[in-house]
């Protein structure tokens, strides 16, 4: 079979690494696509975000039996209703189910009115109301675009001032423009962060294997939020109790309040928790695999990936089951310095071939070009560098030494991903 990539970043080249590894698989194609990503799979160039009349027609020209979409914006903007439409076959949630992450508004409602554990939010469409909301509570809060911002859209207002600076930045500023038109006030959640993923055929869910990103830009979990600065599976805040508990009281019930309104959700359900002193509540829904989640996920699963998606898609998920390598997987990510903020393109990467010739070492590229015979950054977060290993301590030394390997002008990369795992085994 033939199967389509949508995408272009690291999760995206993991997930043609991981695809094309399958023996029902003839050939891989992407779009968008990357440097990495076009050793594997025939890369093409053309709209994929919000029109999606021209990636259909390439679709059936070269005969994909089913299209993978790794990113949330298609989602959101309705590339499986499209597919859907032509006949295609295509894994992912469509429009109705993707505004699970979507709408921040949408999803807080689906958790109040289905009894799911979350921080207490109100949602404001006047900014002056937000701050005035804001004095009253007078505790601290975070503050959230209500539509789609690259995962940036989340401020923490720790105090009155930085709270009612971020309504003036998201509603004012509008640095997200309309995904800022509301705003999400919610109470600070005080615990450690887990992504749980699950996959689904729209009524069956089965879990993923743990895992933890690093979201903050800097050592010590300071700087800003960014996409993500690393990852590592499994994540061991996640333990088996606490996966029932998640499934029972998370996973089930958006499953099912989805469907009460008519809103099949297939494909991957990504949880973000925060498992506080009170037990895990969610911190965010998405909609798709997690980024650089993905790195340490797809690595360490044993199984044929391929027909686990398609029994997403198809409804058979039911019986399916996926074994996990032992051992740790641990994701770090190289981006431009200055990222999340402004940085420079078009920088000289050298050193890749050494890291990926390390023992279990795997680059996987976010944003990289090839230019005149180099390969050269292309955005924020460049490249993640995924090591596997027998326990967690060894992993995090391999991936650093990829890390060691690769350089480019003004690099920039976090020294301390998995600390909070190391902490609690060590
Ligand atoms: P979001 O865009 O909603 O995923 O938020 C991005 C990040 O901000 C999360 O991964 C958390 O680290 C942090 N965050 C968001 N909401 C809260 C909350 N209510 N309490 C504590 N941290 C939060
Ligand atoms: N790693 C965070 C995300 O994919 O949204």
């Amino acid at each position: 079979m033939n199967v389509l990539v949508v995408g272009g970043n690291g999760r995206e080249h993991t997930l043609v690494w991981k695809i094309d590894q399958s023996p029902l698989v003839d050939r891989v194609y992407c779009v968008p696509g990357n440097a990495g990503i076009a050793e594997l799979a025939e890369c093409r160039s053309m709209p994929w975000e919000d029109n999606f009349d021209q990636l259909a027609d390439f679709a059936e020209s070269v005969k994909i039996d089913l299209t993978v979409v790794g990113p949330e914006a298609p989602l959101a903007n309705g590339i499986v209703d499209a597919f859907q439409e032509r006949g295609l076959r295509v894994f992912g949630p469509n429009r109705n189910a993707a505004v699970l992450e979507a709408s921040k508004d949408f999803a807080k409602n689906l958790m109040v009115e289905n009894g799911i554990p979350t921080a207490a939010h109100r949602t404001f469409r006047n900014p002056y109301e937000a701050i005035a909301y804001i004095k009253e509570v007078d505790s601290p809060v975070f503050v959230k675009a209500v539509g789609l911002a690259a995962g940036k859209g989340a401020v923490a207002g720790r105090t009155v001032e930085a709270a009612i600076q971020a309504v003036k930045t998201i509603m004012i500023d509008r640095e997200f423009d309309d995904a800022g038109d509301q705003v999400v006030i919610e109470e600070e959640l005080i615990g450690e962060e887990a992504s749980f993923f699950v996959f689904t055929d729209g009524s069956y869910c089965l879990p993923l294997a743990s895992s933890q990103d690093h979201k903050m830009s800097l050592d010590g979990d300071q700087g800003k939020n960014t996409g993500g600065m690393g990852a590592y599976s499994p994540a061991p805040v996640i333990t088996p109790e606490l996966q029932d508990y998640v499934m029972r009281r998370i996973v089930h019930p958006t499953i099912n309040g989805m469907n009460s309104q008519g809103r099949i959700f297939k494909g991957v359900l990504y949880v973000g928790l925060m498992v506080t002193d009170d037990g895990p509540k969610v911190v965010e829904f998405n909609c798709r695999f997690g980024d650089p989640e993905a790195q340490v996920l797809l690595p360490r699963m044993e199984t044929d990936l391929v027909p686990v998606l398609e029994s997403c898609v198809d409804g058979t998920l039911a019986g399916v089951d996926v074994t996990w390598k032992p051992g740790s997987a641990v994701c770090v990510v190289m981006a431009s310095g200055g990222y999340p903020d402004a940085y420079e393109k078009g920088k000289v990467i050298s050193g890749l071939n050494d890291a990926n010739a390390l023992k279990d070492v795997a680059v996987f590229h976010a944003a990289t070009k090839a230019q005149n015979g180099q390969t050269v950054t292309d955005g924020g977060r460049i490249l993640g560098v995924t090591a596997l290993a027998s326990d967690l301590e060894s992993a995090v030394g391999r991936a650093y030494q990829g890390i060691s390997e690769i350089h480019f002008d003004q690099a920039h990369f976090r020294t301390d991903i998995g600390y909070r795992a190391l902490a609690r085994t060590t």
